[in-house]
């Protein structure tokens, strides 16, 4: 296995709380989910404020309204909570026609006796409870999935023009021809609690049912409120076999850093990963990054290949900070160096 792209530095990113972590894509959640937690919100409440800004974001193709759907082009949603103080966890999966996930996972975890509703059943909670249903596929989404219909196979009646460019952008980069957008964010709160977020509208063109980690408490978030929060963004299936951000927060609680403690579940998924899905080098051929908070305000993340990215928000700014990768970026194409 290659070397560590970058070693670790403890203490790098500390501070006392309120902070907030998140996925790239998590600027605008965590700058609202720390203003509510500023005026003194529970963590879990912030953290659903602030992704619901995501998943109500009908340009955003991998979250909530305007998700990329399954391949029947139908938009099936997970999501998950968990809540520090009380260890209390809530989840939806495969719902379907109601656009914030997270809020209906965050009712499954407060008024229910359940941590996980999945498909009818999620629906016809959500709507006891007064969400409204909607169709969830955009004429984008839409137009990106039926260019995926039309090109994925020449033997089939589905016959393929040229894509509109909303759909060029999405299908002329192979990293995107499937994708596993997903938004994750974590809490500290001023008083050391901790609680978390993931949502996403899953694989695209999934089977329809198919279920990832965002859902499953454990896999792609975790919160113990002795020690820190971890949550995920990239392939489920190597979350759900390897129990990952249960394993991030377990490897704080042994004394790693939260750099550390992603980078050794990333070198366990490599290690475990199935032959299928592995590169010329044997080295996994997914993406998959994870970040985590530990309890005294320590944060960090890590990504299977190059420099990745996520959101930090250290109370008084919101910022993209750098995390490394278990494997180098691949070489450029064109050969030249950056
Ligand atoms: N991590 C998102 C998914 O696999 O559905």
């Amino acid at each position: 296995m290659s070397q560590v792209a970058h070693s670790p530095k403890p203490g790098q990113r500390r501070a006392a709380g309120p902070i907030l972590i998140a996925s790239a894509n998590g600027i605008k959640t965590c700058n609202r989910a720390m203003q509510l937690l500023k005026e003194g919100a529970d963590p879990v409440d912030a953290v659903v404020a602030g992704v619901n800004l995501v998943e109500d974001d009908p340009n955003d193709h991998s979250v909530g309204l305007g998700g990329l759907p399954n391949e029947d082009g139908v938009v099936e949603l997970d999501s998950c909570v968990m809540h520090g103080p009380t260890h209390q966890a809530g989840g939806v999966a495969a719902l379907r026609n109601v656009r914030n996930a997270s809020s209906v996972a965050k009712l499954v975890m407060r008024r229910t006796d359940h941590v996980l509703l999945v498909g009818e059943g999620a629906l016809r909670f959500a709507k006891a409870h007064g969400f409204k249903e909607q169709e969830l596929l955009t004429d984008g989404a839409r137009r990106i999935w039926l260019k995926w219909k039309e090109s994925h196979s020449d033997n089939d009646d589905w016959l393929h023009p040229e894509a509109d460019e909303e759909a060029r952008r999405y299908l002329h980069l192979p990293e995107l021809e499937f994708t596993y957008g997903t938004i994750n964010c974590c809490a500290l709160t001023a008083d050391g609690d901790l609680g978390g977020v993931t949502t996403t509208s899953g694989l695209s063109y999934k089977i329809p049912g198919r279920v990832g980690d965002s859902p499953i408490i454990g896999a792609g978030l975790y919160v113990d409120n002795e020690v820190g929060a971890a949550g995920s963004t990239g392939r489920g299936e190597e979350n759900l076999q390897n129990c990952s951000s249960f394993m991030v927060v377990e490897f704080m609680r042994n004394g790693m850093t939260p750099e550390q403690a992603c980078l050794a579940i990333l070198k366990r998924v490599a290690h475990k990963c199935e032959k299928r899905l592995r590169n010329d080098k044997g080295e996994p051929a997914f993406g998959l990054t994870f970040y985590a908070v530990r309890k005294d305000g320590l944060v960090g993340g890590a990504t299977m290949r190059g420099e990745g990215k996520m959101a930090y928000h250290d109370g008084t700014e919101c910022r993209h900070i750098t995390i490394p990768g278990l494997y180098p970026a691949p070489p450029r194409r064109d050969g030249k160096d950056d």
